[in-house]
């Protein structure tokens, strides 16, 4: 006779399976719990394997990817308001938005619903990056559409051989044409996101200077860790941006440890909280032609030449 079969959802303990389960719980009271962010933010430190990034190459443009995994943390707002910056600057400037939600277009005075090629066209058929570029109302300043299709991408390119290398290909033929490629990016990390990571040269990450601001980064450092090993051996962080930062003590404490996290590659000043980003959108103009003078206008502006002088250390040199 074979053996008897043991129920594995019986209660009986002598069930080799339950040797796998903890019986005997005690909950140990912590007496002084660990309140302050510094012991999350400390053990993060300890995790975080930053690779940083090469300086651009002679001649084409800089490939950087905004992007963190965290919803509403000022990515579009931040993509928009630099690329407007140093287009103002004189930089040839490509917006490449990889995020369905599609809110550069808005951001920068286009209609999303007039246009016929957008990212995910580009994604499917690299050769088109030329035909998908829009005028923007910003001199010198470009941009591909992201639009609700790009949902659909990651089906469409289940079974393609290379589809990580989608993005490489399309800016490939653009890249000699501008100076700055920023790629704006979803809360997720999908096939378009990797995307964008293969193809780009650095990556931005906006980080809002709030408890748990940290949650995630560590997983998207591993992200970029393996995007290097595999895909893009040269990418690297450029810079992590503090945005919606407001004087309160936890916010500050947050930005203390932020810049003890990522060191130099903490760019100055924070970007405050500030009601004139939030409101740029809805007419269409970035913050330079809204509100120059705001704080956000002001935060944005310094920030931006602070990017302009990491990523162009000779100088913008235009035709
Ligand atoms: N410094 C700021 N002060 C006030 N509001 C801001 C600031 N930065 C961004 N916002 C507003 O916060 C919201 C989220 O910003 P944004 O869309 O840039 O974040 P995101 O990271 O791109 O979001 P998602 O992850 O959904 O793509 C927007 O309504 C934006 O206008
Ligand atoms: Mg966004």
């Amino acid at each position: 006779m074979g053996e008897e079969l043991n129920d594995p959802f019986s209660s009986e303990t002598d069930n080799p399976i339950d040797d796998h389960l903890i019986h005997d719980v005690s909950f140990v009271e912590v007496e002084h719990p660990p309140n302050d962010i510094t012991d999350t933010d400390a053990k993060s430190r300890r995790l975080f394997d930053i690779p940083h990034s090469l300086p651009t190459k002679q001649g084409l443009a800089r490939i950087v990817t905004v992007t963190n995994q965290k919803g509403g943390v000022g990515k579009t707002t931040s993509v928009i308001n630099i690329a407007t910056h140093l287009a103002m600057r004189g930089a040839r400037v490509l917006v490449v938005d990889c995020d369905a939600q599609g809110n550069c277009a808005s951001g920068l005075g286009i209609d999303k619903s007039k246009t016929k090629i957008t990212t995910k066209d580009v994604i499917l058929t690299p050769s088109i990056s030329i035909q998908a570029r829009h005028a923007t109302a910003v001199e010198g300043l470009h941009l591909i559409v992201g639009d609700h299709n790009l949902v659909g991408v990651e089906e469409s390119l289940s079974a393609q051989l290379g589809r990580e290398r989608r993005l490489v290909e399309a800016l490939a033929i653009l890249r000699p044409h501008y100076d700055l490629i920023l790629i704006d990016t979803a809360p997720s990390m999908s096939i378009v996101s990797v995307n964008a990571l293969t193809a780009s040269d650095g990556v931005l990450i906006p980080v809002q200077t709030e408890y748990l601001a940290l949650e995630g980064v560590a997983l998207l450092m591993g992200t970029i860790q393996e995007v290097r090993r595999i895909l893009n051996h040269s990418l690297g962080v450029d810079a992590v941006i503090m945005t919606m930062h407001s004087p309160t003590l936890l916010n500050t404490q947050v930005a203390g440890h932020l810049r003890e996290t990522f060191g130099d590659l903490v760019l100055e000043p924070p970007i405050r909280r500030n009601i004139r980003l939030a409101e740029s959108p809805s007419q269409g103009v970035p913050i330079q032609f809204h509100a120059p003078q705001s704080h956000g206008g002001q935060d944005y502006s310094l920030l931006s030449s602070e990017l302009e002088a990491l990523w162009f250390p000779g100088g913008l040199k235009n035709e």
